[in-house]
């Protein structure tokens, strides 16, 4: 009541416009491009995103009490959280702009930043966001057609006055944003969810059939390369097999490629898409939600959807051959690395490293709030944050340095891993140096990888010999770069007998610890706490379950 009431007075009295423009000036977040290499400028410097994504139904006043104490023990610098559709357009063209206020105004008390995931036209292949009264009017707002020639539960790309609409809502809601958020607590927008369609790989509906037999559009065929493909060649001439789900990777991209542009004429924050995934390895048409952003059509999106930034993966195989070629196939000259959603098991949140090895902007388990579904199975574990702890674990290490750790991958100075099974070491690059990392390995002996693949570390170059380091269940040492290739001449010589002068010459070089600080980041600067030496050191340097930072100075002798 009493906001209520303070809100009328001001305005009448005008003087929220006065109070909007006492809020400090801060620009536009922004995704930026340098030398191949992405940033999400927030507040004019890089920034890492590390969120946690609320439950679909978590963005009301009643639920929200049950999110923000997750947020906090994540330690999360982001919440993703949904504007529904259906609740934002009670009526036709009346807009609501209560839960936008709302969710504002929570998530600046608990300082964390925002990315509101439009709930619109699709959510996980569906129109069930859609307000009721344009579902009560499925001939005007029409879903897709099957094969058969009956209608799934799914919207059609093709109903143009659904695109409107969405058009009219989506601009409304990002005006308001503009006006309503001058402190840029929000630093993205996901334009719909999980689009396209399961159950049917495209529209059969006649009007769509008709443009399937139509010559495909110049743009399409120059983004797939299929240039060379006969002129006014169909969509099952150009593309064959493909041809259905290119066909609907299109009509989908251009629909929601006018959205995000118009939402992005009204105010220009960093927009994406999210994609339900095609297994890379064995993804044929029909095993995955055909239309959204998979791997196989990522460029008929870029052509199509040029206002939207990035396509990022909402990666749920995790299968660690699979999680990291989904990386890499998202990791694009012309795409950002951000993943939006992912499991937050034991298992997967090392994937955060391998995420930041590619120069990932964001990353951000789902359903990481106390509202969550009750298991309907016994659970792992009788602790009510086990669901959370995995990612308070990298949260808690990477939160306090995320500005040095943006920052460095900006420059292309980090490098960043995760352990795979059956490869117990691996070997970073750096100049001068190498920084070798390795998992399950003791005092002595080799390394023979943890009883679970849950190692993972981060080196960021600060100068010439100096490093940042930090992980988890792994041990990190450094080498001069280029002695293991001398090593493996030299037995070679060693087996022939035959001594070449150049290795006659060559100078070994050892790695000497100058200096190895352990400490932690404050205000953004690395405060060291004390020098490691002596069993700290005499092995590599060690990481286990608790969060440690280290900065190292190297010399050789
Ligand atoms: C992917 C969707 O994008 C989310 O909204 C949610 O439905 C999750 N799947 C899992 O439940």
């Amino acid at each position: 009541m009493k906001i209520k009431l303070v809100a009328v007075v001001l305005a009448a009295s005008s003087a929220w416009p006065a109070i909007q423009a006492q809020v400090k000036p801060h620009p536009i977040p922004a995704i930026v491009q340098k030398d191949g290499r992405y940033a999400l400028m927030v507040d004019g410097a890089p920034y890492l995103m590390l969120g946690a994504q609320s439950n679909n139904s978590s963005d009301w006043p009643a639920t929200l009490p049950r999110v923000w104490p997750a947020i906090e023990y994540l330690h999360a610098n982001t919440l993703e959280t949904p504007i529904y559709w259906e609740q934002f357009e009670p009526k036709p063209g009346q807009f609501d702009y209560s839960a936008v206020y709302n969710i504002l105004a929570q998530a600046r008390e608990h300082h964390v930043h925002l990315v509101l995931l439009w709930f619109g036209t699709w959510k996980n292949g569906s129109q069930h966001y859609m307000p009721e009264w344009m579902k009560l009017d499925p001939q005007r707002f029409f879903h897709v057609t099957n094969k058969n020639g009956e209608f799934v539960d799914s919207p059609s790309p093709f109903a143009g006055a659904s695109l409107d609409l969405d058009v009219r809502a989506f601009t409304a809601f990002m005006r308001h944003l503009k006006g309503a958020d001058p402190q840029r607590t929000v630093i993205m927008v996901q334009v719909e969810n999980e689009t396209g369609t399961w159950g049917t790989l495209r529209d059969y509906a006649p009007a769509a059939e008709k443009l399937f037999q139509a010559p495909v559009p110049a743009e399409v065929l120059k983004a797939m390369h299929k240039e060379s493909a006969a002129p006014a060649s169909s969509w099952p001439e150009a593309f064959g097999d493909e041809a259905d789900v290119d066909f609907h990777a299109w009509a989908v991209a251009k629909y929601v490629g006018k959205i995000a542009a118009a939402g992005k004429a009204a105010y220009p924050l960093p927009l994406y898409v999210n994609a339900a995934l095609r297994d890379p390895f064995k993804g044929a048409p029909g095993t995955y939600e055909s239309g959204g952003p998979t791997d196989n059509v990522l460029p008929i999106w870029k052509a199509e959807a040029p206002a939207i930034d990035v396509l990022a993966p909402d990666i749920y195989l995790l299968e660690t051959e699979t999680y990291l070629k989904v990386l890499d196939l998202y990791h694009r000259p012309d795409n950002p690395l951000f993943i939006p959603e992912t499991a937050g098991t034991s298992h997967a949140a090392r994937f955060l490293f391998s995420a930041l090895g590619l120069q990932a902007i964001g990353y951000s388990p789902f359903g990481l709030d106390y509202t969550r579904n009750p298991p309907a199975h016994q659970g792992d574990s009788d602790s009510p944050n086990s669901f959370l702890d995995p990612t308070a674990q990298n949260y808690k290490l990477i939160g306090p340095m995320m500005r040095e750790v943006a920052r460095l991958n900006f420059e292309g100075k980090l490098q960043a891993v995760s352990e795979v099974e059956g490869q117990p070491t691996q070997t970073l690059h750096f100049g001068a140096w190498d920084a070798v990392v390795s998992y399950g390995v003791g005092r002595g002996g080799s390394p023979r990888g943890n009883k679970e693949p849950v190692g993972r570390a981060l080196v960021g170059q600060l100068s010439d010999n100096q490093f940042l380091v930090a992980g988890y269940f792994s041990r990190v040492d450094f080498r001069p770069a280029g002695t293991e290739q001398q090593r493996k001449s030299q037995q070679i010589v060693a087996g022939t007998g035959q001594t070449p002068s150049a290795l006659i010459e060559a100078k070994w070089q050892h790695r000497q610890f100058l200096r190895v600080e352990e400490g932690a980041y404050q205000d953004e600067a690395f405060k060291p706490l004390r020098i490691l030496n002596g069993d700290q050191t005499d092995w590599g340097l060690d990481f286990s379950a608790e969060p440690r930072v280290l900065r190292v100075s190297l010399t050789t002798y």
